[in-house]
Formats: C-alpha cells, structure tokens, sequence
C-alpha cells in the first residue's frame, strides 16, 4: 500500500484585503464601498459595529465604561447588514447609528480594550472570497496586518467639518460647523490617544490627503495602487 501521497499539500487561500484608516469624516466610508465595488470585493465598516455596541448599551442603560458588561454585549450582539441597512436585533437602526452623540459614544467604547477584543473575529470573519475592503481606525494596524494595500485617509479639519455637515443635513439631522468642528476635535483626540489600537499612520501604508480631490479621484488613486500591489504576496 502506498502510504506516500502524491497530491501537493494547498495552501489556504488568504484573500486579499485593502485597508483605510482614518480620522473621522475624512471620506472613508464614501471611498471604501466604491473601492470594494469597483473590484467586486467586500467591505466592512467597522466603525458601524463600535457604533452598533454603543447604542445596545445606552438602550439597556449600561454605563458606557461599564468595561466588561459592554464587551460582553458586544460579543452576543445580534447584527445583520441587508443592502444599505444595518438591523440590531432585527430592528432597523441605520439612522440611530450615525448621528453625532452616537460616533462620540462609539469611540468612548472603542476606547475599551475588551470591547475591541469582543469584535475581533466578528471584523476578520468578512474575509471572504475574493476580497475585503474595510475601513476603520486598526484595521491595517491590528485587524488585517498582512493587507495588500493600506492606505492612510486624511483631510484638513475644515473639510471633514464641511462633509460631516453636509452628511448629516442630508439625513435631516441638525449640523451647525462650528460644533461640528469641535466634536471632531474631541473625536480625533481620543482616538488618536488611547492606549489600545490608536488611530495613527502606519509606515507601510500610503497616505491619501483628500482635502483638495474628489472621491473619484481618490477611488482611481487606490485602484491604481492595488493594480500594482504584488498578487502573490497575498495568496492568489
Ligand atoms: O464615520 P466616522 O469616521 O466618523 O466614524 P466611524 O468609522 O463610524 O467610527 C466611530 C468610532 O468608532 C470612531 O471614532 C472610533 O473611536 C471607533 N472605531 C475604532 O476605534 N476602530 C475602528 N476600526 C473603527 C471605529
């Protein structure tokens, strides 16, 4: 009986991933989903979840520093994306999540290592055939270290508030600049401070400044580096 196979052992397929991080209403989101569509890939808005842990928290009155109770909630959360909807327990909460209380609640809980532990491998599981674009703050820090391709997503603070604003307007919320700027601050500084996974620019990702360009043009300028990104250091 021959014991020795002659097969070739296969290498799991490592799917690629393309990760933007960034300081808040820096265009992320917008550029992320047209960078995924465009490929085909998938994309995870991973702010949406520290979002999503903030809000089941505040609705069951669970202080928000309340460490391991929130991880614990993060972990059972019972989260679905259909389309452009998110639904929390079956009930649909794409507004809720993106009002301004709601960011500054996510990042107050994001701040909270056992929280972060709690969504790791809810974030790692949209890995999937034939790739992932995400955006977030760790994504090519902590979630995805092995990337394809990072990028770095900036833009002055005066055109962040300007978007923030637009943004919200649009979705019949309350925006007034000036206050808008001053929580952006307040954002940026406690994510880019705390002690576990901060906002920071990595050496091995590009940055994209998008303060002067369209999101066109900073679509094309991803995709023109993904195009020239190695295929095989990233098993396909
Ligand atoms: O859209 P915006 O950039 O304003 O916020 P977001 O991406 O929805 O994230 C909301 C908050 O979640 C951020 O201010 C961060 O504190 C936190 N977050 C994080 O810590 N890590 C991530 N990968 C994504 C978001």
């Amino acid at each position: 009986m021959n014991l020795i196979s002659n097969t070739v052992p296969t290498q799991p397929v490592i799917w690629p991933v393309i990760t933007i991080d960034g300081p808040t209403a820096s265009g992320k989101g917008t550029v992320a989903q047209r960078v995924a569509h465009a490929l085909g890939f998938h994309y995870l808005d991973s702010g949406s979840l520290y979002r999503l842990a903030a809000l089941a928290a505040v609705r069951q009155c669970v202080p928000l520093t309340d460490d391991k109770t929130v991880a614990e909630m993060s972990r059972q959360l019972d989260i679905r994306f259909v389309g452009e909807k998110i639904l929390l327990a079956g009930q649909d909460v794409s507004d809720d999540i993106r009002s301004e209380s709601a960011g500054q609640n996510a990042s107050i809980v994001a701040a909270l290592w056992q929280v972060r532990e709690a969504l790791l491998d809810r974030q790692r599981a949209f890995r999937e055939a034939p790739g992932l674009v995400c955006d977030g703050r760790d994504m090519g820090s902590v979630i995805f270290p092995d990337a394809a391709l990072k990028i770095f997503l900036t833009a002055s603070v005066e055109a962040r508030a300007e978007r923030r604003t637009k943004q919200l307007k649009q979705k019949g919320m309350s925006a007034i600049i000036d206050d808008v700027v001053k929580e952006l601050r307040i954002r940026d500084e406690r994510d880019i401070n705390r002690p576990v996974a901060p906002l920071k620019r990595l050496h091995d990702a590009q940055l994209l400044d998008t303060t002067e360009i369209s999101a066109d043009e900073a679509v094309a300028s991803i995709l023109d580096w993904y195009s020239k990104t190695p295929k095989n250091s990233v098993g396909v």
